[in-house]
């Protein structure tokens, strides 16, 4: 009765990997219960999602081919692109589709943008096919577009890109304070993502030692035409999102990552820990922190749950 904090189906929104040229669904070995769906599983999955009352998915995609630029990720018949089609056509507006917008699953080289002369990523050169992505996106059929890529001036160059598109009307998801975290390998098995030379995402993506750098990427995003920021990781970073829930008025998006997922997972599976206990625990840390929307591999074993 004197709970602050409740936990709903509604505040959940489930990451999905679709993945080109395979026939069947594949496991990802360290996210036990996550798969890359082929288009068809992908489908079964997201009715399944939809029954249970989970309010929106984020789409991943795997592409059979990689290219230095990611073209893939812009092909009007590009994996995630498909995929929106068939779900469009199935579910209508039943959930929200978010397509998540960078180029490291489509790239050679695995990073989040196009490489210069010396192997930096080139950031302007990079809008340019951000750009290009979310317009495919939104043509497809896309609800929320979801830059995860951390290039600064993405979000403006996405909503100008989204404007002049006919396309006023979709809202971004700015990934505005993304850490350069070690708790995203689980992520990069899914997608098959290898980042040549050792390289890491230090570049572009934040420190973990700096708090207020955060809240100031979070303004600039919104300054730029973000419409929801997100905080990720979540769990080491819950100061972040209770800063950003005191300073922010728009909506705050938290994403529970491959990593913390998979640490409860594996503690789990040896009987250390009470698995579900621990995800509704954390999760419901969270939003106590002060997410209204959560990314989370839970999504659906929470759903059954509550
Ligand atoms: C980049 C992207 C990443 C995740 C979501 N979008 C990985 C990265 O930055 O290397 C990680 C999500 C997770 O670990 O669950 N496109």
């Amino acid at each position: 009765m004197v709970a602050e904090t409740r936990l709903r189906t509604d505040d959940l929104i489930a990451p999905l990997f679709v993945r080109e040229g395979i026939d069947e669904p594949q496991p990802i070995a360290s996210l036990p219960g996550v798969m890359q769906h082929t288009r068809s599983s992908l489908r079964d999955e997201v009715r399944q999602l939809r029954d249970l009352g989970i309010p929106g998915v984020i789409l991943f995609g795997v592409p059979a081919a990689k290219d230095a630029n990611g073209s893939g990720a812009w092909d009007p018949d590009g994996i995630v692109q498909m995929a929106l089609r068939d779900l469009r056509d199935d579910f209508g507006d039943d959930l929200a589709f978010v397509a998540d917008l960078c180029v490291d699953e489509y790239t050679d080289h695995g990073h989040c943008g196009v490489l210069d002369g010396h192997g930096s990523v080139d950031n302007d050169a990079t809008l340019e096919l951000y750009a290009r992505i979310a317009v495919a996106q939104a043509a497809a059929g896309a609800d929320i577009i979801a830059p995860s890529g951390m290039m600064d001036g993405q979000v403006g160059a996405i909503r100008a890109a989204l404007d002049g598109s006919g396309f006023e009307h979709l809202p971004i998801m700015a990934y505005s304070a993304k850490y350069a975290s070690a708790l995203y390998g689980p992520f990069r098995d899914a997608v098959d993502v290898t980042i040549t030379g050792g390289g890491d995402r230090k570049g572009y993506q934040q420190d973990y030692a700096n708090a207020r750098e955060a809240l100031e990427e979070i303004r600039l995003d919104i300054a730029e035409g973000a419409d929801i920021v997100m905080v990720k990781p979540a769990l080491s970073y819950l100061d972040i999102i209770s800063r950003a829930r005191a300073e922010i008025d728009r909506p705050i998006a938290a994403y529970h990552v491959s990593g913390e997922y998979a640490m409860v997972k594996a503690a789990a599976e040896r009987g250390w820990i009470d698995g579900p206990a621990v995800a509704l625990e954390q999760l419901t840390a969270v939003k106590r922190a002060g997410a209204d929307l959560i990314l989370t591999y839970f999504a659906r074993e929470l759903a059954e749950l509550l």
